[in-house]
């Protein structure tokens, strides 16, 4: 850790675009890139030895919905309430009506409106200033899924995760890297694997009604049905809450509330499928499988996970609800164990060293200008690359001018974020330098204290 740091701070610094540098790990990822050493993952296998990473009670900043025009608005209109789907429910049904919404990189803009709005109404309610400062304050933001990954990376075994990062004021802004080749792969699904994606997307709408516990009927439809599948459609919700001394700022879609929708978390409940469990293998195929289950939900503080149990021709056989909580210690002792304690004791470690590590190479304190970024007069945004190998650990590397700009991908940004933001709510700190070293005097408030919506 201290490893990563130190070197990382001896790494050529300045406006210019870091061109032909020499890497320091020994695999880099790609030529001309500042490479830090990796950061290692914890041993799965033995007991986390260091004290517990506390994580708070997550707390509801705000929700929106998108549309079916994948529009974002700051109301409810996509929440949905959950009902017991009906008995031997067929997750094929609806599959060719299923409006799948076009891959595209995931990119923090929703949530970062999210953001500037809980600003505005800090602003409004505690004055002029209160918004920036409790941005100030606030680590990491980022979506749910990437939270996930990054914590759930120890006992991640196939899947390698890229992402990009840039610190700005006090804060890390993380999204996923999707290159374009990645993008094609991921729209392009084969029949088999698109069939099994649905069978997901169809057991929400079994399980989901716009009235709390009456299950739809739709003319034409099998009662239960809750809608035909339409992904562009999702309902969001921002949270706060805190890892070890990192206070974070997260996003994600909630399936569906019980009841009722009262401005917190309890209420929520997560929707899962899953292949009925048929022997030993299955069963521990499913624990390992929960953690992601676990952290998604834990993540957002929804109580509740309700799994759906399929045939392979996607049948339901059975539900079954869990308490999220509980998970951890179902598992425990059993052949697919996991322990979020190594989780956030991991996730505690990466947050802080990555701080360090992109902290200790102070941006210029000129803010990019102009129409593009990518202009040569500007300088360069400084965009990370985060590469969560499995079985070994994350690669942090500095971005070349050609890794921005594909980045960015000819779209109004400065690096990751868009520009909008970049002027209007970070900039300005960036302006009076305060990107890394010089933090700005933060505006004298009334409170501390966030108001919850
Ligand atoms: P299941 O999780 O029941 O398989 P989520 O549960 O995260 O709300 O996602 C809903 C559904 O979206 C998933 O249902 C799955 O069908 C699909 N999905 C989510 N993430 C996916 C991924 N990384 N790859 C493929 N499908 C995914
Ligand atoms: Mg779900």
């Amino acid at each position: 850790m201290n490893n990563l740091k130190r070197k990382a701070s001896r790494s050529p610094q300045g406006s210019k675009p870091p061109k032909q540098r020499q890497a320091l790990d020994p695999e880099p990822i790609s030529p001309s890139r500042t490479t830090c050493p990796t950061l290692s993952y914890p041993n799965t296998r033995s007991s986390p030895t260091s004290q517990p990473v506390p994580f708070q009670q997550p707390t509801g900043l705000l929700t929106f919905s998108y549309t079916p025009q994948r529009v974002l608005e700051f109301t409810d209109s996509a929440l949905r309430y959950y009902v017991d789907p009906p008995p031997g429910a067929d997750l094929r049904y609806g599959y060719d009506r299923w409006i799948k919404r076009t891959e595209e990189r995931t990119r923090l803009d929703g949530l970062l409106r999210a953001v500037e709005r809980v600003m505005s109404k800090a602003d409004a309610s505690l004055g002029p200033g209160s918004g920036g400062k409790w941005l100030k304050d606030i680590s990491v933001v980022t979506w749910r899924g990437i939270m996930t990954k990054i914590l759930t990376a120890p006992y991640e075994e196939r899947d390698r995760c890229e992402l990009n990062a840039m610190y700005v004021g006090d804060t890390l802004y993380i999204e996923e890297h999707l290159s374009d080749a990645r993008l094609h792969e991921k729209g392009d699904l084969a029949p088999k694997q698109r069939q099994m994606t649905y069978y997901g997307y169809s057991f929400e709408s079994w399980c989901t009604s716009s009235k709390p516990g009456v299950p739809e009927r739709a003319d034409g439809h099998p009662i239960g049905w809750g809608g035909d599948v339409d992904t562009n459609v999702q309902w969001c919700n921002v949270i706060k809450t805190k890892l070890g001394d990192n206070r974070l700022i997260i996003g994600g879609e909630v399936d569906c509330v019980r009841d009722k929708f009262n401005g917190r978390t309890d209420t929520f409940v997560e929707l899962k499928t899953s292949m009925s469990i048929r022997n030993a293998g299955d069963e521990a195929r499913f624990e390992t499988k929960m953690l992601k289950f676990y952290m998604q939900s834990f993540l957002l503080g929804v109580p509740e996970i309700v799994v759906g149990f399929r045939t392979p021709t996607g049948r339901i056989t059975t539900t079954q609800s869990f308490k999220t909580v509980q998970l951890p210690r179902l598992v425990r002792g059993k052949p697919g164990a996991w322990d979020p304690q190594i989780c956030f004791s991991w996730g505690q470690q990466f947050l802080t060293t990555l701080k360090s590590t992109l902290s200790a190479s102070p941006e210029p304190t000129e803010a990019p200008r102009g129409e593009s970024s990518s202009s040569s007069s500007e300088p360069l945004a400084r965009v990370w690359r985060i590469v969560l190998a499995p079985g070994e650990g994350a690669k942090v590397s500095l971005l070349d001018e050609t890794g921005v700009k594909e980045v960015e991908a000819g779209e109004d940004r400065v690096g990751i974020l868009p520009r909008w933001f970049y002027d209007q709510v970070v900039g300005k700190n960036v302006e009076a330098g305060a990107v890394a070293s010089a933090p700005s005097e933060p505006p004298v408030v009334h409170s501390g204290a966030m108001t919850n919506e």
